[in-house]
């Protein structure tokens, strides 16, 4: 099997490909910096494929995925993201636009490369990481909850639309992972897991073709609460204390 991955470079992308390359598939992985690629992996996979590319950059990305794919193309993942970092009660509007450029325009442009190498073959798989913060408005995250709401319903409106042309879309909703994006992060993170655990979980749910992937089972049972609740009870129930941040 032939699988790309944006930001496959580091974090939940890269785990996933160590998934695919340790079972012999051929895989593609992209992000901007290639220096991040842990040391000797290009050695030690020989059908591991890097290229340097940015997914707000349409034609440096589809270049590299047509590059990779030669025109077959079994499976796509879109794991490149970024979030927003410290939570703020004041948007910071530099990062929301890039945080909206990489989370949904990179995705955009992922399945354009993916679908152009796919749709003549009638055959394939497109996935995107979202995210549980796009099941509802987060405080502190505005453009982060957006850019995953976003995701989430591109990806249901494809499972539909791309249904008569064989090709499976499957859209995975983590809670909290331990890679280099959530490191950073000054608030709580119950339930966290490791990128390796979360890969494999990931992996099952691809091979099963899911069209919506949430997990943990615990940030699943919470996020549907938080979802369904009617509006003005969710924003009373954000406003204890345990959602409270400084900034
Ligand atoms: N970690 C979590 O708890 C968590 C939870 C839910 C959802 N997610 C989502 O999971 C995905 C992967 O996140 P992660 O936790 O694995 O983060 P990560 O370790 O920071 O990895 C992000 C990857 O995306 C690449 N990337 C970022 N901007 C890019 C761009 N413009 N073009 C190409 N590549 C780019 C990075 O490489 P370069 O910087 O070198 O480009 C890196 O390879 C993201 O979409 C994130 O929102 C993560």
């Amino acid at each position: 099997m032939k699988v790309f991955i944006t930001g496959g470079t580091t974090g939940i992308g890269w785990s996933l490909a160590q998934e695919y390359l340790n079972d012999g598939h051929t895989v593609g992985i992209c992000g901007r910096d290639l220096s991040r690629i842990e040391s000797g992996a290009l050695e030690k996979y020989k059908n591991l494929q890097a290229f340097r590319a940015d997914v707000t950059n349409r034609e440096e990305l589809i270049s590299a995925i047509d590059k990779f794919s030669g025109g077959c193309l079994d499976l796509m993942i879109a794991s490149a993201g970024r979030s927003v970092g410290s939570k703020t009660k004041t948007p910071d509007f530099n990062a929301s636009r890039d945080v909206i450029n990489i989370n949904v325009l990179g995705v955009l442009n992922t399945f354009e490369g993916a679908l152009k190498n796919m749709l003549p073959n009638k055959a394939g798989h497109i996935a995107a990481v979202a995210s549980v913060a796009g099941m509802v408005g987060l405080p502190g995250a505005s453009s982060y909850s957006a850019s995953k709401a976003a995701v989430l319903k591109l990806c249901e409106s494809y499972s539909l639309d791309l249904k008569g042309f064989n090709i499976d879309v499957t859209c995975i909703a983590p809670g909290f992972v331990d890679t280099p994006l959530t490191q950073k992060n000054d608030h709580g993170m119950p339930w966290l897991m490791s990128s390796e655990v979360a890969a494999k979980k990931i992996r099952k749910a691809l091979d099963r073709k899911k069209v919506l992937f949430v997990f943990p089972w615990q940030m699943k049972t919470v996020m549907f609460i938080l979802e369904r609740l009617p509006r003005w009870m969710y924003r009373g129930f954000m406003q204890l204390p345990f959602a409270n941040y400084s900034k």
